[in-house]
């Protein structure tokens, strides 16, 4: 209500103003147990947490009297036109954050001129996305054996695909203590506490009993809770694949023939390796923190990949994006673009995809914003002038020494 000159709110709490404010929100708006699943980790979290702090190791540094009131921010990843360098990542299971959670990242996506890497494990089948979707989308495949990657790539080319992420750091699944704690798992623990906490989230548990999107609907048919538990049993047992080798991306590559690429990559050999096999793109990624705890935060494996790369592929990064100047600091170190996973949950969480459309609104603004502060035009002039590592001026002046003569 707007009188005597001011804007009037009935509650204190408005419209969230960042991702950091839709993460509060989101957590408010799902059972424990699902939160435990969005937000959390493995082991004790070092790499989650590594991969935001990881981004106070690096200052900007501005150039003044630059005189660009405008800015181009687009650019093309996996051979998909985008308005921005971020796209979502893909996160499996989506229709327990909300029932619509994937059709939600789709809809957002094209809405601001970006698009959506799909998983494996959506709780929409991607076929079903593909129809939904007004642009061609990519599509993330958990390799498994052969025979589960050959279906899975087929049915994906069918339906329109023509851009696969292959994550190759699904080994064996991360240790997450907190999922287990929360009694996250095939099959949930329920326990009177829990119940309370469901019946605490009158609309999740609605929109779980009428929807039922909670199981992966490329992986089972149905929409029963046994279908559902079903699609993560067969996850386990059919993706997740600790044999898979080179030979094997190999395989991948003579029998894909759009562009390729391979999420969850963190040393600059194996990138070097993706890349003479014929990859197109590699993820510098550590799954978010779940997967390999103590792994390497993503933005600092970063430089490095991305000089072995040396403009032969392109380099992605996700992991702890949460604000523009996060976006402009991955850039300046070497990516051509990033993902973004739990913000886009958080989104769907608190408003579908309207929720997700602002998210990447917010991080649209703040790039453009974080741009016209650093004095840069476009997002491809950004470079390592633009960066500075944090620490003690010797510190300082050893890393600087390093990436100089990298
Ligand atoms: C709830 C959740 C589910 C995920 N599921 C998948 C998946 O199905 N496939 C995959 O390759 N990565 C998956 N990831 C990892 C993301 O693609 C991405 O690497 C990670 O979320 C990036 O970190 P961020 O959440 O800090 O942006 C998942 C992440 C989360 C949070």
């Amino acid at each position: 209500m707007r009188a005597f000159g001011f804007d009037w709110q009935w509650r204190s709490s408005g419209e969230p103003l960042s991702i950091d404010d839709y993460r509060r929100a989101a957590s408010r708006t799902v059972p424990r147990m699902v939160w435990s699943y969005i937000e959390g980790g493995a082991d004790d979290l070092r790499t989650v947490a590594g991969n935001r702090t990881a981004f106070d190791d690096w200052w900007l540094v501005p150039s003044v009297l630059a005189g660009h009131d405008t800015h181009d921010l687009s650019t093309r990843v996996a051979g998909l036109p985008v308005s921005m360098p971020v796209l979502t990542a893909p996160t499996g299971f989506n229709g327990l954050t909300r029932w619509s959670g994937d059709l939600d990242a789709i809809r957002a996506a094209e809405r601001v001129g970006t698009r959506c890497v799909v998983s494996t494990a959506a709780t929409w089948s991607l076929e079903e996305i593909a129809d939904a979707a007004g642009e061609q989308h990519a599509f993330q495949l958990y390799p498994g054996s052969e025979g589960v990657a050959a279906v899975l790539m087929r049915r994906a080319w069918a339906a329109g695909f023509r851009s696969l992420f292959v994550t190759v750091d699904v080994p064996t699944v991360g240790n997450r203590e907190g999922e287990r704690r929360e009694g996250m798992g095939v099959p949930p623990v329920l326990t009177p506490r829990r119940l309370l906490d469901v019946a605490r989230h009158p609309r999740w548990a609605y929109d779980v009993v009428r929807h039922r999107r909670i199981g992966g609907r490329n992986l089972a048919s149905g929409n029963g809770v046994t279908a559902a538990l079903a699609s993560i049993e067969v996850q386990e047992r059919h993706l997740v694949q600790s044999r898979l080798n080179w030979d094997d991306v190999a395989w991948m590559r003579d029998n894909w023939h759009g562009s390729l690429y391979l999420k969850g990559v963190l040393r600059p050999d194996d990138a070097v390796r993706a890349v003479d096999l014929g990859v197109d793109g590699v993820v510098v990624s550590n799954h978010g923190g779940r997967q390999l705890d103590g792994a390497i935060p993503s933005l600092t494996a970063l430089p490095a990949v991305a000089d072995a790369v040396a403009g032969r592929a392109q380099v992605l990064l996700d992991g702890g994006i949460r604000r523009g100047t996060d976006v402009i600091k991955a850039l300046a170190l070497g990516a051509d673009a990033v993902l973004v996973g739990r913000p886009c949950l958080y989104g769907t969480a608190v408003a579908g995809d309207r929720g997700v459309e602002h998210v990447l609104t917010i991080l649209r603004q703040e790039i453009e914003r974080g741009l016209t502060l650093l004095g840069v035009r476009d997002v491809r002039d950004l470079d390592r002038t633009h960066v500075r590592p944090a620490g003690t001026r010797d510190q300082n002046e050893i890393s600087i020494a390093a990436i100089t003569t990298q």
